[in-house]
């Protein structure tokens, strides 16, 4: 089976609606067809320092929540990053062929760091879309379900494997993004020409899947629309109905076409809204249960990390000796 790699920072207690539906549902449809791997890449968010009792507690919860959303441990690889070594020695390797200049043009570490000032930016946020190529690469990935966020970073990846290749000979698969577009980009309910973000500044408009259900109907009633008071798809002139759009049919399965034809009138962005509360909730309030119930005695959720690890280092222990021997690294023996 063709292989997928993708992961999740845990930089957060709780992931967001934008997580759920811009890439985990995907992986778990994924999961069916490919053979699946799915990291907590915990030595990515080492990037913006979190205390380390936190790390700990947000990468069980990251994973808890991989699983929560329908991620089966039986058909996928569930695994965190520092326990495959394999990631950072290839990054290594990858940082050695990633021009300077290249890795200055990535977007969201100009956003980055512009936001801190240089003296405040650590190199790890420099270099951290070269580990995220190590990362896809090490698995021989055909593709990578992300979100729109994602792009630049996989394109990034595609040049690196093209370029070892051309170098070193054929080495690495050269992996495909998977970014449907539907959720590939879901927008702040705050400000919906925003996407919804782990760090936003104005955390009123992100729909915490961990959160209490009251907290998000509240937040979803409050989401910022518009005053022409029909609900219409225009994704132009009305960014919030369309997010309200999008976020309903992703969740329903029903396309917008039909959702809009049942909301003709005037004034129905309340109950338009109300509806996107309840798909919200349905899907909530199983999820965080089931992530409480895996935290509640995180023995079973240690054993598929370390078993998730186990098969990740197989198949990572092969790529990188390929890419060691490919470079001419002598042989340890
Ligand atoms: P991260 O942790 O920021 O986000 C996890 C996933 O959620 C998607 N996403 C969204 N999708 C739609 N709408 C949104 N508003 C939205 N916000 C976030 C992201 O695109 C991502 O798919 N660099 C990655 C983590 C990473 C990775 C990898 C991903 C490290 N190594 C290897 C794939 C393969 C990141 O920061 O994702």
């Amino acid at each position: 089976r063709p292989r997928i790699l993708s992961g999740m920072q845990p930089t957060h207690d709780s992931l967001h609606l934008g997580n759920y539906l811009g890439a985990q549902v995907n992986w778990v449809a994924m999961q069916e067809e490919f053979d699946a791997f799915f990291c907590v890449v915990d030595q990515h968010a080492l990037t913006v320092s979190p205390d380390p009792a936190q790390m700990r507690q947000r990468t069980r919860v990251t994973a808890a929540q991989y699983l929560a959303g329908g991620i089966d441990p039986e058909k996928s690889t569930v695994f965190v990053q520092s326990h495959v070594p394999e990631h950072s020695q290839l990054a290594w390797v990858l940082s050695c062929i990633t021009g300077f200049g290249e890795a200055a043009r990535m977007t969201q570490f100009k956003d980055k760091s512009s936001k801190r000032g240089s003296e405040a930016t650590n190199v790890g946020l420099f270099t951290y879309p070269i580990l995220m190529a190590a990362d896809i690469l090490l698995y021989d990935a055909t593709a990578v379900p992300v979100g729109e966020d994602q792009r630049q970073h996989l394109e990034l990846t595609r040049d690196l494997a093209g370029r070892f290749n051309t170098r070193y000979g054929d080495t690495f698969v050269i992996p495909e993004p998977h970014i449907p577009s539907e959720t590939a980009k879901i927008m702040s309910l705050a400000d919906p020409l925003a996407k919804m973000s782990k760090s936003a500044d104005n955390q009123s408009g992100n729909l915490m899947m961990l959160d209490e259900p009251k907290a998000n109907i509240k937040k979803i009633k409050a989401a910022v629309t518009d005053t022409d008071n029909e609900v219409r798809w225009a994704p132009e002139t009305k960014p919030g109905i369309a997010n309200l759009l999008r976020i309903h049919a992703a969740l329903s399965g029903e396309p917008v076409a039909d959702i809009v034809a049942r909301f003709e009138g005037p004034n129905r962005y309340g109950a338009l809204k109300g509806e996107v509360a309840d798909l919200v909730v349905e899907v909530q309030a199983p999820f965080k249960a089931r992530v409480e119930e895996l935290l509640a005695d995180p023995g079973e959720l240690d054993a598929i990390l370390a078993k998730g690890a186990d098969r990740a280092r197989e198949v990572a222990g092969g790529v990188l000796a390929r890419a060691y021997d490919a470079v001419g690294f002598l042989p340890a023996r």
